[in-house]
This record gives C-alpha cells, structure tokens and sequence, in this order.
C-alpha cells in the first residue's frame, strides 16, 4: 500500500541525524515507493501551523555527511505539558490532542520520530492516542534504554578525545592539571568512554558521586610517582557526595528547564586550593555536538533508518528500532519511554577503567 510517512527530529541536535533523514527518506522512496514529510523543529513543528516540508530523493542527498538536521529540532515543548509564562506564574496546557489533529490533516501514516528519552516519552504518548510511530534513538549522551548506542554518541566521544588529547600536551608541558568538562547530565557515558580513549587519570560521573579529598589525593600520588601533570574528565551531571549537580540557568517555561554546566569550574578551584598545582578548566559544551559525524554514526544512522522503514512495511509501529550486540531489533516504544540507561558503576567499562589505574573520585 502506498503510505505517506511523517518524520521529526526531536531533542537536541547531534551528528548523524541527516544520515537518518536520507536513510528512511531514501528507502521509503526507493523500496515502497512512499511520499515522505518532514516535520519542522521537532514536535514544535506539529503545534503551529505550515511547519512542514515534502521531501523528495534529491532533498535528501548531499546530507549525509553533515551535522545538524536539515529538518532542525527543539527540546523546548512537549505537547503533553506546553508551558507558558505570564504575569510570573507558568501555566501548562496539554495540547496533545493538537498534535493529533495536525498528523491526521497532514494525511500521515505513520510519524517517525528520533530522539533521547525525553523526545521518545512524548512520541510514546502519540502513540498511545492512536498515532503509529516508530522511534529511533539519537542522544550525544548514549543513555537511551534498550539500545547499546544511540546516534551521535560515538562522534561525541571522537571529539572529545581528540581535545582531551590536545589538552594533554599542554598540562604536560606546563605541570598542570587540566580539567575537562563534557555533556552527561544523568549518564557519564561520554565522560567514561572519551577519559578511557585519552588516558585521562580520574573521571567524574554522575552515578559515582565524589570527594574533592579523592580526586586531590589521585593528583598528589601522580606527583609522588614523578607524574607532573593529570588530566581529570568531568561530566557535567558529576557531583560531590550529598551535594546535588551544578546548575548553570534555569529556564521555567522549557520542557528541560535546568540545563546544567559549571561542575569543572567548581573542581578546578577546589584542586587548585586544595593542592597549590595549577589547575585549568576547560569545557567543551556544544562542540561535541557539532560538525561531521564519524563512519560510525553514519552506518548507525543508516541502519536505524532502514529497519524503521521495514517495521512500518511490516505493519510494526509503537516500536522503536535499537542495536543490541551486532543485531538492529524492535522494542516496544514505551519501554523507551521508562527511564534511562545509566552507566553500571560496576560494569564492564568502569571494571576496565579501574585495572589500568584511572580514578573516579571514590577511592
Ligand atoms: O541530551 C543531549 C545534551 O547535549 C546533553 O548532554 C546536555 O545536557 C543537553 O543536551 C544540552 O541541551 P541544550 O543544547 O538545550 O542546552
């Protein structure tokens, strides 16, 4: 049957997404012959009018290889809980029903959706009024259920290695410790696989809370050993034991409304204060997020694609597609929707991490 699928990009942006937008355009349009629509900004693009695009095979060729989405996102509203500011007081509004009503005029068949928790809990509830969707996973910060990677992450962790690297000639140089800060706001998953690629000595994340006393002690040891310098990774949800995450502003009528960030500037001084070495910070926020995606992302992206646009042939929505060990499969869309993936302070990774001697602030 002829459909007329819908797709969005939702969330914060992150490389590989318009590797995903040809991919499910292209085999819709070449394998089923399908007309394809993107939906503009995410689902902001489903609450006003015209925030819509026909996408043809030649929308979406050039784009494989750059970042960003041609379709552009947003992390602002969730139509369930539309927030808005007036006189003070932030009034919320479910306009889900809206969201409906605009797939049915558009004609959809089916909405394909990528995104992190946040963007699949809202496409969970879509689906839950009637709309078929299929889910595919993006974040930067890997912590989306069910799936080992999401799109995005792996050209994160790529990024920020290479800058951990270049930070390392100079705290070798000058006897320094250099703080990185990088994006995990309830996952350290990109401070853990970017501090084990770089070599960095201690790493902080948000599932092992800290001591300044551990972290200082880590440092002074290496200095003990003849090692002038240390590199310390820290993610921006990493906190001190009993304290809670560094807020860097609050924006009440956002669907996220904290957005962290200020964690390596706190570390930095309580290292140097602590210990009188020289101690730099630097953050590197939305760069990871940025610019080309890796061969990884790409192949992820593509693949994801693909299999979204054989579950909707197969008549499977209320799914979303995931990489589980070297296989894509389809999981129920609300299992996405249940909360995220953490890093297991005892899994593989942090095991690994250890026996070579890194620290996360713990010891
Ligand atoms: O979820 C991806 C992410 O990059 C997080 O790591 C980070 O905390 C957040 O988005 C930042 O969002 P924004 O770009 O809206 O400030």
């Amino acid at each position: 049957m002829n459909k007329r699928i819908g797709i969005l990009t939702g969330g914060g942006d992150c490389p590989g997404l318009n590797a995903l937008i040809r991919a499910v355009v292209k085999s819709a349009i070449n394998e089923h012959g399908w007309e394809a629509v993107g939906i503009l900004d995410g689902f902001e693009g489903l609450l006003w009018p015209g925030r819509y695009t026909k996408l043809s095979y030649d929308d979406v060729s050039e784009i494989l290889t750059t970042g960003g989405t041609i379709l552009g996102s947003s992390n602002r509203i969730n139509p369930f809980a539309v927030k808005e500011e007036k006189d003070g007081r932030v009034r919320i509004t479910d306009r889900s029903g809206e969201v409906v009503r605009v797939i049915k005029r558009l004609g959809l068949d089916v909405l394909f959706v990528s995104g992190g928790d946040g963007t699949m809990t809202i496409a969970s509830g879509i689906n839950a009024l009637g709309v078929p969707v299929i889910g595919m996973p993006k974040t930067i910060d890997n912590d989306l259920r069910g799936t080992d990677f999401t799109i995005g992450f792996d050209t994160a962790v790529t990024i920020a290695s290479e800058a951990i690297d270049r930070l390392r000639t100079t705290a070798q140089s000058h006897h320094r410790v250099m703080v990185v800060e990088v994006m995990g706001r309830n996952a350290g998953w990109i401070a853990l696989e970017s501090g084990i690629a770089s070599g960095a000595d201690v790493v902080l994340i948000p599932e092992i809370p800290f001591s300044f006393e551990s972290i200082c002690k880590a440092i002074e040891l290496r200095r003990r050993k003849g090692r002038l310098y240390t590199i310390v990774v820290a993610a921006e949800g990493a906190r001190p034991l009993g304290e809670k995450p560094v807020v860097r502003r609050e924006v009440k009528t956002s669907a996220e409304p904290i957005r962290l960030g200020g964690i390596g500037e706190v570390v930095t001084h309580e290292i140097e204060s602590r210990t009188g070495i020289e101690t730099r910070v630097t953050v590197l926020g939305h760069v990871q997020r940025g610019g080309t995606p890796t061969a990884r992302d790409r192949n992820l992206a593509t693949l994801f694609g693909i299999e979204a646009v054989r579950a909707a042939h197969d008549g499977k929505t209320g799914i979303y597609v995931a990489l589980k060990g070297n296989k894509i499969t389809r999981l129920p869309l609300r299992q996405a929707a249940q909360g995220i993936r953490r890093v297991p302070v005892n899994g593989l990774e942090v095991q690994a991490a250890r026996a070579i001697g890194m620290r996360f602030g713990n010891e």
